[in-house]
């Protein structure tokens, strides 16, 4: 998948904006608080249908105006010509258009125009509580698995229901339709997941000895009160448990994946450098795995990327990614010197853009 084209207004402080990308490496360029991360972020928004960073719609709406649009022309890896168009007002809500029709869910969309991002919050994995991972799971399965992220949805809509109930009433046989529910759906996420991770698992592993070049191995690993019992029987062994909290305690929405580097987890042993190189990993190997699932190559966004990785390992990365695996690539970065070194010492082809206040010129 390819974008050629994004039309940007309104959106955050990028006030207006009209981009032709190239096919290859599209760099963007300028100062802390430029607008580059916008420009990601309204790339991902269009695959997406919202927001990589922990933003509302309404937040993405330039201060002080009515809505947003964002527009992108794409062209497949076949080359057939495809049109999105995403806006937001804050009166009429959302908006999600593929060559002229609107959708009738924004969640048909996900998995169409793939995308994978590589930011610096991706340090949350590593640092912040399971619902985190858990969230980066979905989102990401959710590209390659339509199926998945309904079962997700209805998961979700039954465990609230039955917490809500649970506040209010002990009722064993209301509890036993709640509990057939929840398990046809936690059944099938269980069995997503440990698929995906167990395929994920050997390329993080292999990526993660080429961008690292230390002799650790790192794992990661699926952990699931499912894997001790089916969903029915932990719903029966902790009813009276839920009863007494007055929530559902057991199930799929407690599910973690651990990463671990020698053995040991990553979140303690890990240096910065190794954390660093494990994220990236893992997101090259999310990046495969959406590729041969959906026959198409995601647009790659590496944000802010060579801040904190030193040149030995920005060097393996480009070279990484410039094989036939990848395809195109957005890149930001705060130095221009910096970024035409590495790329010129890379020796490919990338285009230029400068980035200020909200402005962004080739
Ligand atoms: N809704 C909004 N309206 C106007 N400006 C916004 C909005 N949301 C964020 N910004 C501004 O966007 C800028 C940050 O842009 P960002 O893309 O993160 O910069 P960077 O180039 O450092 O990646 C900040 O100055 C922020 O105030
Ligand atoms: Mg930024």
């Amino acid at each position: 998948m390819r974008l050629k084209k994004l039309l940007l207004i309104n959106f955050k402080n990028i006030q207006q904006a009209d981009i032709s990308l190239s096919d290859g490496i599209n760099c963007f360029v300028g100062d802390n608080g430029a607008g580059k991360t916008n420009v990601l972020d309204a790339i991902y928004y269009l695959s997406m249908s919202k927001s990589a960073l922990t933003m509302t719609d309404g937040q993405s709406v330039h201060h002080g105006e009515e809505f947003f649009v964002t527009e992108g022309s794409y062209l497949t890896d076949d080359d057939r010509a495809e049109l999105v168009n995403c806006s937001f007002s804050r009166r009429g809500g959302k908006v999600l258009k593929r060559n002229g029709k609107e959708y009738e869910r924004l969640a048909d969309h996900v998995g169409c125009f793939p995308v994978v991002i590589v930011s610096p919050q991706d340090s949350e994995l590593i640092t912040d509580a399971a619902e985190e991972r858990r969230r980066y799971l979905n989102s990401f399965i959710s590209q390659i698995d339509r199926a998945y992220l309904q079962s997700m949805m209805r998961y979700n809509a039954v465990l609230a229901e039955r917490n809500r109930f649970l506040k209010t009433s002990s009722d064993e046989s209301m509890l036993q339709i709640y509990d057939m529910q929840l398990e046809e759906h936690a059944t099938r996420v269980y069995e997503v997941r440990r698929r995906i991770i167990e395929q994920m698992q050997p390329l993080v592993a292999e990526y993660y000895k080429v961008l690292a070049d230390d002799r650790e191995q790192v794992e990661m690993t699926y952990r699931s009160e499912l894997a001790e019992m089916p969903m029915s029987d932990l719903l029966l062994r902790s009813r009276e448990r839920d009863i007494v909290n007055q929530f559902t305690t057991s199930g799929v929405h407690r599910d973690d994946v651990v990463f671990r580097i020698g053995g040991y987890p990553l979140r303690k042993y890990g240096s910065q450098g190794q954390q660093k190189s494990f994220l990236i990993a893992l997101k090259l190997a999310q990046y495969r795995l959406v590729a041969e699932a959906i026959g198409e190559k995601p647009i790659l966004l590496l944000d802010d990327l060579f801040d904190k990785l030193d040149m030995g390992r920005v060097e393996k990365l480009l070279s990484l990614i410039s094989g036939d695996d990848f395809g195109q690539i957005c890149i930001t970065d705060c130095n221009k010197v910096r970024l035409e070194g590495i790329l010129g010492r890379a020796g490919r082809d990338y285009s230029l853009f400068m980035v200020e206040g909200g402005d962004v010129k080739r």
